[in-house]
């Protein structure tokens, strides 16, 4: 397949390029885009074929659910069969936004596309690229985000191309993405939401709009013996090639080991905080953010993975970091990464 590659300024959208790519949506082909969050790989999310394509395109399982992408809030209603009560506070909230809600889904909603699941996650991104593009592709785009399986997601578009050029007949190159971490994944179809994936959106923020707000165990437990309710989370995603460590614990002590461990180990690569980056003398270092920027951190620390992967990194030893706020995001995707090898200091 032959993937065509264009670039689209979101202060200034070429509306001839969106309406192309909403027209390949409509035709059942894949359009790779920009949100908020991470790419996305797109295809029609009512089409069970287009839905059998992005799983083949991706390598991904089929029973991993996709999320569905909508442009307006009306749009809700004619794929989900009930909006309760605190759903309707929580997206007053936060919609659109990097928010994913889960729902119980109407038949509309083709299996393909949740994995066999009577439910659907619905996401109402605020890209200006994404909302006009999933306008003109009919308005339900199905999108996981547009790595190969087990890849760290695309935060730039050179990083979509890598994994699918050949695989998508579009990508759109809509330059840096802001957040750089996938959305919070809640479920609304229990009494007490529950969150599924951490991300921007924290449980703070949730419990101030809707009060009690759960986490699925298994995020909190790598060892609780469950399955984790977004099928998702149970592969080992975000992967990069390296053999990966964190180094969990007080400042002082976690740069003391990382020290003792890369003097046996020449040629790894450490992450830190740019607040350390003098005290690794003669290791090599990728500063993913500020120990005071979250925020900074999310957004660097997939392009530090697949920057890592680039130059063929073979080991890397990462520092903790902080897990308030987008943090805990951070760390749940850290620890994924790193297959759950920590070392507490
Ligand atoms: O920020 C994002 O959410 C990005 C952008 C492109 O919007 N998309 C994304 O999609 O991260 P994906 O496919 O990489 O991750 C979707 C996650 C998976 O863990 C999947 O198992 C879970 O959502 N999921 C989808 N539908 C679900 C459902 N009905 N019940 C439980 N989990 C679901
Ligand atoms: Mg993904």
């Amino acid at each position: 397949m032959n993937t065509e590659t264009v670039k689209i300024d979101e202060n200034n959208i070429d509306s001839r390029i969106i309406e192309k790519a909403g027209g390949i949506i409509k035709k059942g082909g894949l359009v790779a885009f920009p949100t908020e969050t991470v790419y996305g790989l797109g295809g029609d999310a009512l089409n069970p074929d287009s839905s059998k394509k992005i799983y083949a395109a991706k390598g991904r399982p089929s029973d991993n659910p996709l999320i569905v992408h909508i442009y307006r809030l009306e749009d809700l209603y004619k794929i989900v069969e009930e909006v309760p009560e605190k759903a309707g506070k929580i997206m007053d909230a936060f919609w659109p936004g990097p928010l994913t809600l889960i729902f119980k889904k109407k038949d509309i909603v083709p299996k393909e596309t949740t994995g066999g699941l009577d439910t659907v996650a619905v996401r109402f991104p605020i890209h200006p690229t994404a909302m006009a593009f999933i306008e003109a592709a009919g308005g339900f785009v199905a999108a996981p985000s547009a790595n190969l399986s087990g890849r760290p997601s695309p935060t730039l578009a050179k990083y979509v191309c890598e994994d699918l050029n050949g695989r998508v007949d579009m990508i759109i190159d809509g330059g840096n993405i802001p957040i750089g971490l996938e959305s919070t994944i809640v479920d609304m179809t229990s009494e007490i939401p529950q969150i599924l994936r951490p991300g921007f959106v924290s449980k703070e923020m949730l419990e101030e709009v809707i009060g009690e707000v759960g986490v699925d165990p298994t995020l909190l437990d790598v060892n609780c013996k469950d399955r984790p309710k977004a099928p998702g989370m149970r592969y080992r995603h975000y992967a990069p090639k390296a053999d990966m460590t964190i180094v969990r614990g007080e400042g002082e002590r976690v740069v003391a080991k990382i020290n003792e461990l890369g003097q046996n180990n020449k040629g790894c690569t450490v992450l830190c905080v740019r607040e350390h980056e003098s005290m690794y003398p003669g290791l090599n270092l990728k500063v993913v953010g500020s120990e005071k920027d979250n925020e900074e951190i999310a957004a660097n620390l997939y392009k530090v993975l697949r920057e890592c992967d680039d130059e063929n990194v073979s080991v890397i030893l990462s520092e903790s970091f902080s897990d308030k706020g987008i943090g805990s995001a951070v760390m749940n995707r850290l620890i994924k990464a790193a297959g759950h090898k920590i070392m507490d200091v």
